[in-house]
């Protein structure tokens, strides 16, 4: 893979969908993983739906947001499944929609599929290009918004029935981000979303998202696990130390990475493949079982390197594993700040449609954080560098976002923008809450180890899958008997209570 100092900086500050300083990239999915989605999804016609840009305040402009359409199972008068694209290209999810969680619960329910692109992302583009100014209609009252007036007035070509919210049902889905959404949705707009489900919805927004790591290091093979600890722990002590700090860059090929904050995230490269992992395997990434073979077992060895240094033979296996798949993919004329630094404001400064990093990465500026750094508390063991700290994990909202004439950047995300709606206790009748044991996302959501217990019930249901990682529930199989028991039951479970659920409903008065 060769990485642009930008490619990076997406790399490093998306991990949510693949979106953060070390983001989890957009909470979400790797390019890798959605080219294969859309090379197997079928075709379902794509539409454009007109939104005003700002639903606030009247610009007079408008753009075309994205949706696709399955009248595969539709039982005229059925109810509507609309899937939420969240911070992606929304084509990558078509696979959803023929053989995921949209088939299954409108096959079970006669009901409309439909994939909605969310603002800004794909096609759904209001603006020219993403400059501060620019991004400033990219946030949470309007993006609800968006989906609140298609929901209330959508006309489908071809269907001449009247299908909105609230004269007809709609059930809501999203999963990570969008996930997050379909719970706020759901408390936001309660006469409209008659049901929702939130997989792996990171409702819970936070500026020190220390637990991203903290469920990698107790979910991953714990044999991994430890070598990781036993290198990180031995790098920061070398890289603290004045004599050995040139000597520990280079003896992972990186001599020319000039801060150290730069350097300890690119070791964490690896590790935020984790959640790219997926039950289906031909969706799933390799990456972290990769670096986990190549970093080996714990043993009492030591290793003399080429640099003069004594060190652990796993922080040895790491350095050469570090070399081959991440330094050895630089190359001249790239110098080594452009492919791993983060500090030079410069490479940020282009603003063309093309920049889609910029998007997921303006939201975290803004109002969703999810900054990545270790533990607080020192006696907690960690698998990332204490140089990784929320200042460095932020660096780029204050880099990559000069202030316009209309709109700043604020110094800290305004989380409460999110967590008003509840965060961890975000709750409402006929509102699911889905979420995987090893998820590292786990902490941001409603099944965080700082959350509550709730009950599970038919009108709250409330699942924490077993062994599962980032919203395991949403793909599917076309042969289901072949997916995992764990996921033929999540999604037999999701056809019961939403069925349970149109059983209740009863269209308004007037309606
Ligand atoms: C949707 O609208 C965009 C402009 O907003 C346009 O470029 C595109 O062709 C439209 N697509 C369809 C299917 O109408
Ligand atoms: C569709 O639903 C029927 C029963 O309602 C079930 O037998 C069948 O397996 C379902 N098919 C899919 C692809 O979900
Ligand atoms: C971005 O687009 C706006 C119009 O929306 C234009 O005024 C501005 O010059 C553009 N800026 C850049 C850097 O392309
Ligand atoms: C369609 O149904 C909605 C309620 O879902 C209602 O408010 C609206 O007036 C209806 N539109 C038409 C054209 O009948
Ligand atoms: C580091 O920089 C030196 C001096 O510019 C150069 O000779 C060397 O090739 C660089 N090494 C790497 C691995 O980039
Ligand atoms: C900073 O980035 C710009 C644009 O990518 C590049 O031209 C410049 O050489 C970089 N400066 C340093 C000191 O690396
Ligand atoms: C942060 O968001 C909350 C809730 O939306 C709002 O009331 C508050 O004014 C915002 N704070 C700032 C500093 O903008
Ligand atoms: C579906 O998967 C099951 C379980 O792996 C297998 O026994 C069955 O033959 C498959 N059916 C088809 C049509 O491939």
């Amino acid at each position: 893979m060769k990485l642009t100092a930008v490619a990076f900086a997406v790399i490093a500050a998306a991990l949510l969908n693949g979106a953060q300083a070390i983001p989890h990239s957009s909470v979400e999915d790797t390019a890798k993983s959605q080219r294969r989605h859309v090379a197997r999804a079928t075709s379902f016609p794509q539409y454009n739906f007109t939104q005003p840009l700002d639903h606030f305040t009247d610009t007079g402009i408008t753009f075309g947001q994205r949706y696709w359409v399955s009248t595969r199972h539709y039982v005229p008068g059925g109810p509507v499944v609309v899937f939420d694209g969240g911070e992606v290209d929304a084509e990558s999810r078509l696979p959803i929609l023929d053989t995921g969680i949209v088939d299954i619960l409108t096959n079970a329910t006669g009901g409309l599929g439909i994939i909605l692109e969310h603002r800004y992302y794909g096609a759904s583009v209001p603006v020219a290009n993403f400059t501060t100014d620019n991004l400033r209609w990219l946030n949470n009252d309007q993006a609800l918004e968006d989906s609140a007036v298609f929901m209330t007035s959508v006309q489908i070509p071809g269907i001449s029935e009247n299908i909105t919210a609230p004269g007809r049902p709609w059930i809501y889905y999203g999963g990570s981000y969008a996930g997050a959404r379909s719970a706020i949705m759901k408390v936001r707009y309660p006469d409209i979303v008659y049901g929702a489900i939130a997989s792996s919805g990171v409702a819970h927004a936070t500026l020190r998202d220390w637990r991203y790591y903290d469920i990698i290091r107790q979910s991953a093979s714990s044999a991994c696990m430890a070598q990781v600890e036993k290198a990180i722990v031995e790098v920061d002590a070398l890289l603290e130390n004045e004599r050995t700090h040139a000597e520990v860059q280079a003896l992972f090929g990186l001599p020319n990475v000039t801060h150290v904050q730069d350097f300890a995230a690119v070791l964490v490269i690896p590790l935020e493949f984790w959640q790219d992992i997926n039950w289906d395997p031909s969706i799933s990434d390799s990456t972290f079982d990769d670096f986990c073979d190549a970093i080996g077992t714990p043993d009492d060895k030591t290793v003399k390197t080429a640099q003069g240094l004594t060190v652990s033979s796993a922080t040895a296996k790491y350095a050469t594993y570090i070399n081959q798949q991440w330094a050895s993919s630089c190359t001249p004329p790239s110098t080594q700040d452009d492919c791993f630094g983060t500090f030079n404001a410069s490479q940020y400064q282009v603003y063309d449609l093309s920049q889609t990093w910029r998007l997921w990465q303006f939201q975290v500026c803004t109002q969703w954080a999810f900054f990545t750094t270790p533990p607080p508390d020192p006696a907690t063991p960690r698998i990332i560098s204490r140089y990784i700290t929320e200042e460095y994990s932020s660096l780029i909202c204050k880099l990559a976002y000069p202030p316009g004439q209309f709109f700043q950047v604020p110094a800290t995300p305004n989380i409460t923008d999110v967590n008003k709606y509840g965060g961890y206790n975000i709750a409402a009748d006929r509102l699911a809450i889905i979420d995987g044991q090893w998820d590292p996302w786990r902490g941001d959501c409603p099944h965080s180890p700082a959350a509550k217990p709730r009950p599970d019930t038919t009108i709250r249901p409330f699942k924490l899958l077993s062994e599962a990682i980032h919203h395991y529930d949403e793909n599917g199989l076309s042969n289901h008997t072949a997916e995992p028991p764990v996921i033929q039951t999540i999604h037999a479970q999701e056809v019961e209570f939403v069925k349970a659920w149109l059983a209740e409903f009863k269209a308004p008065e007037g309606a």
